[in-house]
């Protein structure tokens, strides 16, 4: 029997971390997981070992270490091919379940509509690093870039953090398209936490009410 595959998506900011945290403490105190299985949580870029040393030279914020955009689209495809076939190919096949801290969508959005680099490209990288494996369902969390800005006030900016508004306003236009895709869920990321986390919930009860 294979598990559930549930992905977060959206920027820097919009409440992914907060939200998983919540569904994992959620799924762990209803029966949606059969007993004998478990709830992986993960993300990418860094799911793996090999990925942490992967997120690091990604995510380095001194300029002589800045990859190529194409070097950078090879690093994030190399890291989700290690943890399609290191995490959650196998966890799936067990029955356990995954929830993963951004996936493909990511590099459609950033690298795609951030970058601009050729979608056609992304997409074959895509295909090669994941084999078909494919998330059951994606919870978009919309926010306003601003008040993305706002939330992340206190942290320290990663590489890509740094690229300002433009960069992330077409970003999270690259999120708005792939929401057409009807396994995508988009959550208005600006409403409570509460409110956010049983909108999450109703939608994994009707996953597995549909399945
Ligand atoms: P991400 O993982 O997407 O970067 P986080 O979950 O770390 O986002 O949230 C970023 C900041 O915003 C944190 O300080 C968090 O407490 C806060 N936050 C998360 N969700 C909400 C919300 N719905 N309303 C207000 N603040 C929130
Ligand atoms: P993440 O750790 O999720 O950052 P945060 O917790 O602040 O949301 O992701 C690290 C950065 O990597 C983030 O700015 C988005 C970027 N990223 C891409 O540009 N392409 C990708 O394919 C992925 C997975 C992430």
């Amino acid at each position: 029997m294979k598990g559930k595959f549930i992905v977060f998506e959206g920027i820097d900011g919009s409440g992914k971390t907060t939200q998983i945290n919540e569904l994992s403490k959620w799924l762990m105190e209803t029966d949606l997981i059969p007993e004998k299985n478990q709830l992986v949580i993960t993300r990418e870029p860094g799911g793996t070992e090999l990925g942490k040393s992967i997120r690091s030279l990604l995510l380095d914020t001194s300029k002589e270490k800045s990859p190529d955009s194409i070097t950078e689209l090879l690093l994030y495809a190399a890291d989700r091919s290690e943890h399609v076939n290191k995490i959650i190919r196998p966890t799936l096949n067990k029955g356990d379940w995954v929830i993963s801290d951004r996936f493909c969508g990511s590099t459609v959005a950033y690298q795609g509509y951030g970058r601009k680099l050729d979608i056609k490209l992304i997409k074959d990288l895509e295909t090669i690093a994941t084999e078909g494996i494919s998330p059951d369902i994606t919870f978009l969390l919309d926010i306003p870039v601003e008040e993305s800005i706002k939330r992340r006030i206190n942290r320290k900016d990663d590489r890509i953090e740094q690229e300002g508004r433009e960069f992330l306003s077409n970003v999270c236009l690259g999120f708005e398209e792939l929401c057409e895709d009807s396994r995508w869920k988009k959550i208005s990321a600006i409403n409570s936490i509460k409110n956010i986390k049983s909108e999450i919930q109703s939608e994994i009860k009707k996953l597995i009410k549909n399945e």
